[in-house]
């Protein structure tokens, strides 16, 4: 069994950034991001300080917004319109999920494309489906380096994919799918999710229910990559009932370790790409 270690990969993911941060900030840019907190949910705020924390160890300027969570819908959309003609700043980041009273998809949507690092706008949801993307979703986008890295060949699997979420489910099955694999997407109106998990090269699960994916689902020496993060008692774990699953797999990433710290390289890799992106703006 071989370990996809994320931590490992994100470190020498932001290492190259760091070098690239560097050599722009002699041509005199600084890349920027802008983060946008609205409310105190504690694990959006722990994100929140994980991503800023991030941005500074490579040199990438960081504008925190922290916002109370009666802000309402227009004044958010105020606050993300400036930073779209806010020319320091690269990427707008806008952490989900908002306060009910705020619809996700307007918000998403009054981000300037050409600064969505999360790769949310449906500017870029749309190019990605059609196959010529121009800003990858952060965590879809880490899963699909640590295949590259392990050199794990995608063409023509079987990949089933368990959550069909915006942020990793859906993006996922196109970047899968992009590299010609054969998706199937699971969510809890999936009738016998075992029959599906059981027959798939690769299962992806991205739900976020400690041990939904156990040892009796996946094929022997199939490929399990765990999305992931709940909290038990004070143990952070995944889907995926880690002890067992991994005795039967010929690759796994470990929670924490694995998927996590390569969501946050990419957001730092898709904000060094704005750099380019927004030029001549
Ligand atoms: N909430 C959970 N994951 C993410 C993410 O990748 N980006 C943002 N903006 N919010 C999130």
């Amino acid at each position: 069994m071989i370990l996809l270690d994320g931590k490992a990969l994100s470190k020498k993911i932001r290492e190259y950034i760091k070098k690239e941060v560097s050599q722009l900030k002699q041509k005199g840019v600084i890349p920027g991001l802008a983060v946008i907190l609205v409310g105190d949910n504690p694990a959006s705020q722990l994100y929140v300080n994980m991503k800023t924390k991030a941005c500074e160890d490579v040199g990438i300027y960081s504008i925190n917004h922290r916002m109370p969570a009666e802000i309402s819908e227009n004044e958010l959309i105020s606050v993300i319109k400036m930073l779209n003609d806010n020319p320091m700043v690269h990427g707008i980041l806008v952490q989900l999920p908002l306060p009910e009273h705020i619809n996700e998809e307007k918000i998403i949507e009054s981000i300037d494309y050409k600064k969505d690092i999360d790769g949310f706008h449906p500017y870029n949801i749309g190019r990605l489906v059609r196959g010529y993307p121009l800003y990858y979703s952060c965590t879809p986008y880490g899963i699909m380096k640590l295949f590259e890295e392990y050199n794990i060949e995608l063409k023509g699997k079987d990949a089933v994919i368990v959550g069909a979420g915006n942020i990793t489910g859906k993006p996922m099955a196109s970047m899968l799918l992009n590299v010609n694999a054969t998706v199937e997407i699971c969510h809890v109106y999936t009738k016998e999710l075992k029959e599906k998990t059981l027959n798939a090269d690769i299962v992806i699960s991205a739900v976020g229910k400690p041990n939904l994916i156990t040892a009796d689902m996946v094929k022997e020496g199939s490929i399990v990559i765990d999305v992931g993060i709940s909290r038990v008692g004070d143990k952070v774990v995944g889907d995926v009932d880690f002890e067992n699953v991994s005795k039967k797999v010929s690759h796994i990433t470990p929670v924490p370790g694995g998927v996590g710290p390569m969501t946050i390289a990419m957001l730092l890799y898709n904000t060094l790409k704005a750099v380019n992106t927004n030029k001549g703006f």
